[in-house]
């Protein structure tokens, strides 16, 4: 039987809780240990779940020697630091999206990874769900013929307080980084890499974008229309038109549980539902990378990492967003 795999968890807001309980799902792994800068948080996350090891500094997580992948579940401004004090102390690691705040963060983590041996993964979770197979199964045999053009929005209407995570410049606030991020992998896995991107986006008082929209052109002379705010509720729905029909993936489109496949007036409905959260899948998939001695995986390499990130500095260019980066300014 092959052993379990020893999961930390490293900073303990929502999403730390959501992946806590999903990681109870899975038969090949383990919670083993959390940390949290506060105590009351970490004893409290602790309870909740089986009363694993707990400590107050993310350090003595990473110094764990019986941890073989760490998920970082911080702001994004410190995935580049988090990310990196682990693989240092020989930690495997599943980092929460964006992985950084620009490709030099994000090229010089996978470069550390890659010479330690080590695992590293962007929690691109939408990946691995039934529904991004089924869709890729759809493209793959050019079920709706060649893709033209597309659009996806995704937009909600989040806390404003500027010291919150969406609005605060300094922990990588803004809709792009945290909601744009999904349409643009989707336009990835449908179209691949544009060759020219025109942005427009609304800055809050804080500097970070409130909406934004982009137009993708690629090669072929196909389109991309994506929209991403936290200003409003959009309806967050993907549209994929191609050569020989069109599919929708309903809402919430980037983790969605339904796609409607419409050819020759006739529409095909394929209901996908998936278990708990919906993170049970990329546990899985760094479960099995683990065991398997992989240090990527294959579904979602770092070359997709470094591919998502650029667009996003294109983007950013664009619109005139840049971040404070704890890179060494040499590497910027
Ligand atoms: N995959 C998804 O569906 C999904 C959904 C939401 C968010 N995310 C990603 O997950 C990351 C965290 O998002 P979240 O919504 O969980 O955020 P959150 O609730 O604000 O939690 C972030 C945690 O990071 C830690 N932290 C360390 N330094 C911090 C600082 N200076 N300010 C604030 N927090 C700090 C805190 O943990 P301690 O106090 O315990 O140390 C905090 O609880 C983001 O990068 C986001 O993009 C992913």
């Amino acid at each position: 039987m092959k052993r379990k795999i020893n999961w930390g968890i490293l900073g303990l807001g929502k999403i730390a809780n959501k992946f806590a309980s999903d990681l109870q799902l899975s038969p090949n792994a383990v919670l083993y240990s959390v940390a949290s800068r506060n105590e009351k948080k970490a004893k409290s996350f602790s309870e909740k779940y089986n009363s694993v090891k707990f400590y107050t500094s993310y350090e003595e997580l990473a110094d764990d020697p019986q941890i073989d992948v760490i998920y970082v579940a911080t702001p994004h401004s410190f995935h580049f630091e988090h990310t990196m004090m682990c693989l240092k102390k020989g930690k495997g690691v599943l980092c929460e999206k964006p992985m950084g705040l620009n490709f030099p963060e994000v090229e010089m983590m996978s470069r550390e990874a890659r010479s330690r041996n080590l695992f590293l993964m962007e929690g691109m979770w939408t990946r691995f769900i039934p529904a991004t197979n089924k869709l890729l199964e759809i493209l793959e045999n050019k079920e709706i013929g060649d893709v033209l053009f597309m659009r996806a929005d995704f937009g909600f209407k989040g806390n404003t307080d500027p010291e919150g995570r969406l609005y605060n410049k300094e922990l990588g606030g803004g809709s792009l980084m945290d909601l744009g991020i999904y349409p643009i992998y989707l336009s990835i896995l449908a179209l691949g890499i544009p060759l020219e991107i025109k942005s427009t986006a609304r800055m809050t008082t804080t500097g970070v974008d409130a909406y934004c929209s982009m137009l993708l052109n690629y090669e072929n002379d196909a389109k991309a229309i994506l929209e991403t705010t936290i200003e409003a509720d959009t309806p967050t729905e993907a549209y994929i038109y191609g050569s020989n029909g069109s599919l929708k993936l309903h809402r919430s489109f980037h983790h969605s549980e339904k796609i409607t496949v419409s050819r020759d007036g006739h529409q095909e409905v394929f209901n996908l539902e998936y278990n708990g959260n919906g993170f049970i899948y990329e546990i899985e998939e760094v479960n099995e990378c683990l065991r398997n001695g992989k240090i990527e995986s294959s579904k979602l390499p770092l070359n997709t990492s470094h591919e998502i990130i650029k667009i996003i500095d294109r983007i950013k260019e664009d619109i005139g967003l840049k971040y404070e980066s704890k890179l060494p300014t040499k590497n910027l």
